[in-house]
């Protein structure tokens, strides 16, 4: 089976650190050529510490690591304390085996997708800020990408006000920049990973893989499963090793950066009312089917 080369963009993050983890345990299917780091969760110097740190407990610190965005593109940073502070939980991780391999996410980006047209999917697991500068840089940047796959959004209520999911809320710019970039979309919202809630149950399951990463991830879950969490970020990863877990519906989404009261939220119209669309948004998932390959794979694990 062809393997599929992968960019993933995050803001670690406790759901961050689970979708790399899943994404590193399945080398079979996923070719990781990097990994880019945003702020987001926490700030960009506690992001992609706790990237290299993830790397280094999987056993992978040979996956290159690039430093992005340390801030949205217009708006100050917002931070959220739901991973605790240090953006992981307080979990034990070991400290970093490898360097960055740059502290310029955006230009590695923009390099990558321009030298292999059609053939990279970007995984974003947080503030679309990177790729967003990505087409600052290069307008079609993004279209140059197999597709882009996001956690984002939501087509019902938001996490962080009432109508705004947080990665769309901490950078309202970048993501309107994105879903008008003509990039093949996959919209992954709250709407959708609502249906994979973190419980004690779904915690005592992981935590029995027994690995180090399993129960790295336990000791995460265990402050991050408090709060209106749930299992976002690895629904992007597992989308991509099993689709079939999945189903949605192509629609038109806009997001508003205008309305002070609404900013950052993601407006979704049925391609039937919109009478075009710019994403595949996705509603649905099997979240048995989910849980049992996040444990799967987290038993292939180190
Ligand atoms: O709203 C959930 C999203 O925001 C997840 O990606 C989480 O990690 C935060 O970035
Ligand atoms: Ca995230």
């Amino acid at each position: 089976m062809a393997r599929t080369p992968i960019i993933i963009d995050c803001d670690p993050g406790v759901d961050d650190a689970l979708a790399l983890l899943l994404a590193l345990a399945s080398p079979d299917e996923l070719d990781i050529l990097g990994i880019t780091a945003v702020a987001g969760n926490v700030t960009l110097a506690k992001t992609q510490y706790n990237a290299q740190r993830i790397l280094t407990l999987a056993a992978r610190a040979d996956v290159p690591l690039h430093a992005g965005s340390a801030s949205p593109m217009l708006i100050d940073l917002h931070t959220t304390e739901v991973h605790g502070g240090d953006g992981v939980g307080g979990a034990a991780l070991p400290e970093p085996a490898a360097p960055l391999a740059s502290v310029n996410g955006v230009a590695f980006l923009n390099d990558s997708l321009s030298a292999r047209p059609g053939e990279i999917t970007l995984c974003c697991l947080g503030p679309l800020t990177n790729p967003a500068l990505a087409i600052t840089n290069r307008k079609n940047v993004l279209g140059d990408a197999r597709q882009v796959v996001m956690m984002g959004g939501s087509s019902e209520r938001g996490n962080v006000t009432e109508h705004a999911e947080f990665n769309f809320f901490v950078d309202p710019h970048a993501a309107r920049l994105v879903f008008l970039s003509g990039a093949e979309l996959v919209m992954i919202g709250l709407n959708l990973t609502r249906q994979v809630p973190i419980t004690d149950a779904r915690i005592a399951q992981i935590a029995a893989v027994g690995t180090k990463s399993a129960l790295a991830a336990q000791q995460m879950l265990e402050v991050y499963g408090r709060g209106d969490t749930a299992m976002h970020d690895p629904c992007v990863i597992a989308y991509l090793l099993q689709p079939e877990l999945f189903s949605g519906h192509r629609a038109w989404v806009d997001i508003e950066v205008n309305n002070a009261e609404h900013i950052g939220q993601s407006i979704v119209k049925d391609i039937s009312e919109a009478g075009a669309a710019n994403a595949l948004v996705l509603d649905k998932v099997d979240a048995d089917g989910f849980f049992e390959l996040l444990c799967e794979r987290l038993g292939r694990l180190p």
